[in-house]
């Protein structure tokens, strides 16, 4: 029998006895992948991976890592993995490197290796300056990174991350994820995690699954899943938002249509040949096109037809940022 980093079966979990937070969830993450679970707010990724690291008990179901059960056998799973919560996990009234000495005494490093891991994962995410500076002088990419590095202390066998990069700037979360790309590769950690940047999925993760209202609704590697699209999208930006897209699906040749804002992307076979019949019915309707594009889906796309919604990431951010600046002000 082959082991899986990550193995669950059939999970369920209630809240409270009402909120149906994972409804009968299975899938399986092969040993150093990168796994990324993307969804919508509510769908269930934190309640997952809360339950994957042993901090709360499914309703019913079986989850195990590396062959070890979640609730059987915690202690055991405990010792092989490590977490980035999704909430706030160091401490905002000492220095980084003190918040990296407390971890580094929880997660039993000798005495001697102690500093010389501390400097690493410090150079590692880009921290080395500001090592000796308090973390409530910190911005919220910088704790972010601090949360990344107490991870990265000990080399796990699995490592979960719940939103790692949020509110990072583009060049951080790149930095970042060429750290967590090479500790993979060097260590051969896996990598289970969510993110609210479909970028950061299509190139980072081996494999991804789509999560909403607690079901897996696909999963696959990211090539699968924008090729069982099919096809082309065509992107419309309309002049104004429009709402009634029924008559538009009756259009011959229109496989799908998603419509965000003024943002229209419409997908089917052959774009060339289908644009003359679209652009007619906007003419028809009198809808004034604004510009027009061709691409092939993106995961994006595959994410607005199985989630039924964009990703929420904007606002998403701000809102967590706004969260953890509350935080370190407390
Ligand atoms: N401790 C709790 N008690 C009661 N309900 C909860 C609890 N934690 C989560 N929920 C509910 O369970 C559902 C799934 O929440 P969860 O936090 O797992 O979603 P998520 O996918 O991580 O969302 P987000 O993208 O916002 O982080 C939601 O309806 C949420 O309100
Ligand atoms: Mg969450």
């Amino acid at each position: 029998m082959s082991l899986y980093a990550v193995e669950v079966k059939d999970l369920f979990k209630v809240y409270d006895a009402k909120v149906h937070a994972l409804n009968g969830i299975s899938f399986k993450v092969e040993e150093g992948q990168a796994f990324a679970l993307l969804g919508p707010n509510g769908a269930g990724k934190t309640t997952l991976m809360r339950i994957l690291t042993t901090q709360i008990k499914p309703t019913s179901g079986e989850a195990y890592i590396l062959g070890y059960h979640v609730e059987r056998q915690s202690a055991q799973v405990r010792r092989l993995i490590s977490y980035v919560p999704q909430e706030m996990s160091v401490w905002t009234d000492i220095t980084a490197y003190e918040n990296l000495l407390i971890y580094a005494k929880l997660f039993g490093l000798p005495k001697e290796e102690r500093s010389k891991v501390i400097d690493r994962v410090l150079e590692d995410m880009d921290l080395k300056e500001v090592k000796d500076e308090l973390v409530n002088t910190f911005s919220g990419g910088m704790i972010r990174r601090l949360e990344i590095a107490c991870a990265m202390l000990i080399q796990p066998k699995v490592m979960f991350l719940d939103e790692p990069t949020i509110g990072l700037d583009p060049a951080a979360r790149k930095r970042v994820w060429e750290k967590l790309n090479q500790f993979k590769n060097e260590f051969g950690v896996t990598i289970f995690f969510n993110t609210h940047y479909m970028d950061e999925a299509d190139m980072y993760a081996d494999r991804v699954a789509i999560i909403n209202n607690g079901c897996i609704v696909v999963s696959g590697t990211c090539e699968e899943l924008k090729r069982s699209l099919g096809g082309e999208m065509i992107i419309l930006h309309l002049a104004n938002s429009y709402t009634n897209l029924d008559p538009l699906k009756k259009v011959q040749a229109v496989k799908e249509v998603y419509m965000q804002e003024n943002e229209l992307r419409i997908l089917v076979d052959d774009a060339e040949g289908s644009l003359p019949a679209i652009m007619e019915f906007f003419r028809d309707t009198g809808i004034s096109v604004k510009r027009v594009s061709v691409s092939k889906p993106t995961l994006e796309d595959v994410f607005l037809k199985y989630a039924g919604t964009k990703f929420e990431s904007a606002e998403r951010i701000s809102d967590v940022r706004r969260t953890r600046q509350m935080f370190i002000r407390t």
